[in-house]
């Protein structure tokens, strides 16, 4: 074919699609129109909140199916009961766990935030899930809070870049991702009831663009709304936040609350909740008939609705998005079948895992360790063996097989001995509750100081777990160091042999009083199904690592900036809580007012080097609307392949209001053969440079001068540029 003939094809394609889609959007609409002109006010009350802990139902007179969710999000949940937060003890229900978005973030990668989404959405389909509970946006605040490891770090525009594919990836298999939580719920401890307030500034630069990139350019079907308050009003009817996310970004989904975080039927009723779950979270053991009746948007609604007290139409809104969504997932014929625990699921799991993985030191190259040697390898530590797709709350997973550290260390190192000591013991833990160790500490310690003696490397695997008050739904930790006597541990190892690598299984930092005696260090997260294979091929250089930490790590929790404020910044006194750190969040304070981080945000090493030369602008002055293209050559000059994630950061000096020192605008990861190099292009838009002036509710771009930083992580930056905007 000639090409222009290629193009008129090309052309005739688009115009066709851009026609069956309008079509199909116009069908929709008036199927949705004559379904709602035949529903009774008490089948449309029935659409609108639980039938079951997971299920809303349809309504069969009219062919309308239920409507099934699931948690969500690193992959699809066990089934549970009906009425219980019991599993259901199914039998085919173990799915492929995939890394937690802590790692996912960590790549740098959106290309693999969109395998992320397909392979989970195909999951979520073959398990008949309509809604797939996940991603988490909420912005890493404080290390405490229990639930980062569920999130996408501390910047909102990495969290923005890498949620997008990651739900269109969901949806092409025509499930709805549900983004969550909308808003503010930055820390587990008292989050059912604990007021947030926040300025109107720090909202919109800080805690909401990754929810506006999911609405805007990811067109995400639904929305969870958090448990918390915010400004006196609880997230789920909270009309500040309904207005921003239903008229000022135009979401046309669902707004689905969390489970149990409903609390009133008027504010329900006009501010943008379209469905309640999880109200009186054990289902039936209310007194009446049926406890989903006395859902605060069930028979309460209905006689306002009744009374004239709420309008009729305000039901038909949500009516009207519900069934959307159920056009476009289980009232679709065309979305595929799906498939689980297949090898491409396998792989997806174990790519994200190996570019996720980030390498924080390495002294001497003690990383790669040479598989050929015939060595003595220590493997110590809880973490070798623990499952941590067990337990975390609702984010739990009953995986299909998991392999743990120990596994890929012994399956990779065949020549060598691999000695293996506990070191220290958590206990299991019950969703809730800690419950004490049958363990022997104090002999497990001896025992692995006993292996720590005999061997010529030590393989340290630990960090925190998946336990309450850890990595965990539910509540916060407790302290920024290791838990369960690690520091010592860790300390007297060193004392009988100081060949140690220490690997972090965590979703947060944590402290690191040990790391200038340590050799070398890796943040190994929680990665899923294949975690001990991902972790032993980046250990013995099988995978170079190119992870980039998505948040910073301060050496002490007073460096952090929700900490420095005091008890009312974090945790609040109970009922209220004021984010006095303002927009200076994570490397945005570390930076402004000079603190170091023991590791700063998008910092990770590789086995190779690279060298980053040539960076220029197109423009030294810019107008309203022209854009910022920064190129650079990045070079490997080490002697093997590997990539680096280039990183554009953008400062205002002399700005009228406060700013962050710089701020994350763009990043390209580049993978390069050994001798290699590339030349890049990363783009911005102007308006990216804005910030949010409360005086107009309105984004403002200050003209002036501009810093472009250049770098490889926000720590080290290789060029400054200054720019105009005229
Ligand atoms: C969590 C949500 C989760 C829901 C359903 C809540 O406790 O906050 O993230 O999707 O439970 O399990």
């Amino acid at each position: 074919m000639k090409y222009t003939q290629f193009i008129i094809a090309i052309l005739i394609c688009s115009v066709l699609i851009l026609f069956c889609s309008n079509n199909l959007n116009a069908q929709n609409k008036n199927n949705i129109d004559s379904i709602l002109s035949k529903l009774t006010l008490k089948e449309k009350i029935a659409m609108i909140h639980a039938q079951s802990k997971f299920s809303t139902p349809g309504v069969p007179r009219l062919g309308i199916p239920e409507l099934w969710m699931s948690d969500g999000p690193h992959g699809v949940r066990a089934e549970i009961s009906w009425d219980k937060w019991e599993h259901a003890e199914w039998t085919n229900d173990s799915i492929t766990a995939f890394p937690a978005l802590t790692c996912l973030a960590a790549t740098f990668n959106p290309k693999l935030s969109k395998e992320y989404g397909i392979s989970l959405g195909e999951e979520a389909r073959y398990r008949k899930k309509d809604v797939l509970l996940g991603p988490g946006v909420n912005i890493y605040r404080t290390p405490l809070n229990g639930r980062n490891f569920e999130y996408m770090g501390e910047d909102p525009y990495l969290a923005s870049k890498m949620v997008v594919p990651y739900i269109q990836g969901i949806q092409q298999n025509g499930v709805a991702a549900c983004v969550k939580h909308y808003a503010l719920n930055n820390q587990e401890k008292w989050r059912t009831h604990i007021n947030v307030e926040v300025s109107d500034r720090a909202l919109h630069e800080i805690y909401l663009p990754a929810f506006k990139a999911a609405v805007e350019k990811g067109k995400v079907w639904s929305i969870m709304s958090a448990y918390n308050q915010f400004r006196w009003q609880y997230c789920s009817h909270n009309e500040k936040l309904n207005t921003i996310l239903k008229k000022d970004w135009n979401f046309n989904g669902v707004i689905i609350s969390d489970w149990g975080a409903t609390h009133n039927t008027k504010q329900s009723a006009l501010y943008g909740l379209d469905i309640e779950m999880g109200t009186g979270t054990d289902g039936l053991t209310h007194s009446l008939k049926n406890a989903y009746d006395n859902y605060y948007m069930a028979l309460p609604l209905l006689k306002m609705v009744e009374s004239g007290e709420i309008e009729e139409a305000f039901i038909d809104d949500k009516v009207k998005r519900i069934l959307g969504l159920m056009f476009k997932t289980t009232m679709n014929k065309n979305r595929s079948f799906g498939k689980m625990n297949t090898k491409e699921h396998h792989s997806t799991a174990k790519k994200i895992a190996s570019e996720g993985i980030v390498l924080l030191k390495n002294n001497n190259s003690f990383f790669p360790i040479d598989t050929i040697k015939k060595i003595k390898i220590a493997v110590i530590g809880e973490n070798a063996t623990k499952k941590m797709t067990l337990g975390g709350g609702s984010s739990e997973l009953k995986a299909q097989f998991e392999i743990s550290p120990l596994e890929g260390i012994q399956n990779k190192f065949k020549n060598a001995t691999v000695l293996h000591a506990m070191g220290y013991s958590s206990g299991p833990s019950i969703y809730g509750e800690i419950i004490p160790t049958e363990f022997d500490n104090k002999k497990l310690k001896k025992e692995a100081i006993e292996v720590a003696k005999k061997s010529d490397i030590i393989l340290y695997f630990g960090g925190l777990n998946k336990n309450h008050q850890q990595d965990c739904e539910g509540d916060d930790r407790k302290s920024f160091e290791l838990p369960f006597g690690q520091n010592e541990l860790l300390n007297e190892i060193l004392k009988v042999n100081q060949n140690v690598g220490v690997v972090l299984i965590s979703g947060n930092a944590v402290e690191t009083p040990w790391i200038l005696k340590i050799k070398a260090l890796i943040q190994g997260w929680y990665l899923g199904s294949i975690t001990g294979e991902a972790l032993a091929e980046i250990i013995s250089g099988d995978v170079n690592p190119s992870g980039k930490l998505p948040f910073s790590f301060p050496k002490k929790l007073k460096d952090n900036s929700a900490h420095y404020y005091g008890e009312l910044s974090y945790p609040g006194d109970s009922i209220n809580q004021y984010y006095k750190d303002d927009i200076l969040v994570g490397y945005r304070w570390h930076d402004t007012k000079k603190i170091k981080p023991q590791f700063a945000f998008g910092e990770g090493l590789s086995y190779t080097t690279f060298k980053i030369s040539n960076v220029g602008a197109n423009k030294k002055v810019y107008k309203q609307d022209d854009k910022i293209i920064i190129t650079t050559t990045v070079t490997n000059s080490g002697d093997r392949e590997g990539a680096e994630v280039i990183q554009v950061y953008i400062g205002k000096p002399n700005s009228k209001v406060n700013r962050a020192l710089k701020e994350l605008k763009a990043f390209k990861k580049v993978h390069l053969e050994k001798g290699e190099s590339k030349t890049i292009e990363l783009q911005l838009n102007l308006k990216d440079l804005s910030y949010y002036n409360e005086s107009i509710s309105n984004w403002e771009l200050e003209k002036g001068n501009y810093t472009i930083f250049v770098g490889n992580s926000s720590q080290n930056i290789i060029k400054k540029l200054n720019i105009i905007i005229k």
